[in-house]
């Protein structure tokens, strides 16, 4: 009895998207009955997890070297149990086994809510165990692991899973299955349950979240985005991601009608060539993603967007690449997340002909980047000045400067603090609760934030009276000039 109930250690690495993020905790959440302890190292631990990534090769690799620095683990604490999961777990199965004597188990993304048993037979038998079976649907128990424990201001919640439309370069329709939605009210119980437990924000994920619901013939994301909406206590709510084909008008007009609905929107464009596009399978144009950025802005005019390129996809000529430029130069994204395109062996493109030189496709990615960089630092400037409500995450995490010299990226010292604009930009401050005050003083309130000072990734500024007093108090509102038209 005493033996089962044990404290037992438990370490996971978690790499790749906030859907392993979330499964992380799901993870964390379902071991807590075994009596498993989350810790902050690999040495000593009695269960070791590894969440993996399979998106490109660079995140395969980086899963594999982890897993190889484990094996010394193994021989100092025999009865160690290690477990590969998530993305690369899915894709190679069986093979890690033999490619990794050490590994007790490898468990795909569709195995979490099997985890506890599978464990618990790892334990008493010591036998090695592959879990890599994918289902249809979603049934409530994949998701439903008992109260989440999180200090967080911002938490997120799985509202969907897999993918089904099949990017030719894309690894996620054969390592996520296809694509299924979680019941609203499965979703709006968890959202409920954070905000008791403090959370202030959630960010809905799935693959394509607009196409949520549609498959299953529930009520539309722009429905159930209403309904979280109504959450009592929430005060921001974001999503991820947008796939623009499945943009629709109902989705665009939430951004002026929800007030906790941030104005941010993720929409990976991934090029600015129609026959690149066409050779992803992304099934729209350059002219209907443009279309859609500026009905955007008509409704909701401090929009944030942000987006994923790919550069260097098999057959990308000078031509589409001075098309991907342009169209960037034309948007003018808030940020981006650039890619060199990465063989998946699962996706069609890996067969595609015309593959890029590494060396053209670093070139590229280097142009994009510096592109986008001199965006970035104008809108960060043009910021200068106004105020915005800032949802407070905490003490700001690199110490270092003072609130006379503001901090370069990133840093600051004690009675610093960082949070978000509901345009998703990181902002530092210097507050009140610094001598001596708890540090928790400020984490979860939403504070008028002058804006005074750009810098590359992040902004500074000073708390100011609010002109709405209600805002500090912590109401629901994401920036201080909302001006929507309905
Ligand atoms: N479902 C999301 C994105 C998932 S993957 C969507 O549709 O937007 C995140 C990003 O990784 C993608 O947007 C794409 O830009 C990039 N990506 C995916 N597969 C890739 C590959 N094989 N090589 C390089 N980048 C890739
Ligand atoms: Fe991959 Fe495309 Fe699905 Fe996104 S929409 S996960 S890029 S297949
Ligand atoms: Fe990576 Fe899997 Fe997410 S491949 S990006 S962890 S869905």
């Amino acid at each position: 009895m005493w033996e089962t109930m044990r404290t037992k250690r438990l370490y996971i690495n978690t790499m790749g998207c906030q859907m392993n993020v979330y499964d992380s905790d799901q993870i964390r959440n379902r071991l807590a009955s075994l009596g498993y302890v989350p810790v902050d190292a690999p040495e000593g631990a009695d269960l070791i997890i590894v969440n993996t990534c399979a998106i490109r090769d660079k995140a395969e690799q980086k899963a594999f070297s982890f897993l190889g620095r484990l094996a010394p683990l193994k021989t100092v604490k025999p009865d160690l149990i290690i477990g590969i999961g998530g993305c690369v777990a899915q894709q190679e199965g069986r093979k890690i086994l033999s490619r990794m004597p050490y590994v007790d188990l490898v468990f795909g993304t569709h195995a979490i809510a099997r985890l506890p048993r599978t464990i618990e037979r790892i334990s008493a038998t010591r036998c090695r165990v592959v879990d890599v079976a994918l289902s249809e649907g979603v049934e409530a128990e994949d998701f439903v692991s008992g109260p989440l424990v999180t200090s967080d201001v911002s938490a997120f919640v799985t509202i969907m899973r897999g993918c089904d439309n099949y990017c030719t370069y894309c690894v996620v329709p054969y390592v996520r299955g296809r694509e299924s939605s979680r019941a609203p009210d499965a979703i709006l119980d968890e959202i409920r349950h954070l905000v008791n437990h403090g959370v202030r924000e959630v960010t809905l994920l799935g693959q394509n979240v607009n196409s949520y619901g549609l498959k299953e013939g529930l009520p539309g994301f722009d429905q159930l985005l209403e309904q979280v909406n109504r959450v009592e206590g929430l005060a921001r709510i974001r999503f991820t991601t947008s796939h623009p084909k499945d943009l629709s008008d109902a989705l665009m007009h939430a951004f002026g009608r929800l007030e906790k609905l941030c104005p941010h929107i993720h929409l990976p464009v991934q090029s600015g060539s129609d026959v690149v596009l066409k050779r992803m399978n992304r099934r729209y144009s350059s002219g209907q993603y443009l279309e859609k950025v500026a009905r955007l802005r008509q409704i909701r005019p401090e929009m944030a967007i942000t987006s994923d390129i790919i550069v260097g996809f098999p057959g990308e000529s000078e031509q589409d690449f001075a098309a991907t430029l342009e169209l960037i130069r034309q948007v003018r994204f808030d940020s981006l997340f650039a890619f060199i395109y990465s063989d998946r062996p699962n996706a069609p493109a890996v067969r595609f002909d015309g593959k890029i030189a590494e060396a053209v496709k670093k070139e590229r990615l280097q142009r994009v980047l510096a592109f986008q960089e001199r965006i970035t630092a104008q809108k960060h400037q043009a910021m200068i000045g106004d105020v915005h409500l800032v949802l407070v995450d905490g003490p700001s995490k690199h110490p270092s400067s003072t609130a006379d010299s503001p901090p370069s990226d990133g840093q600051s010292e004690p009675g610093q603090w960082a949070g978000r604009t509901g345009g998703n930009k990181i902002v530092h401050f210097a507050g009140e609760g610094q001598a001596g005050a708890p540090n928790q003083i400020l984490t979860g309130r939403m504070m008028p934030i002058m804006i005074e000072r750009a810098m590359a990734h992040s902004l500074w500024g000073r708390p100011v009276p609010d002109p709405r007093a209600s805002a500090v108090e912590g109401e629901p509102l994401c920036c201080i000039k909302p001006a929507w038209p309905v």
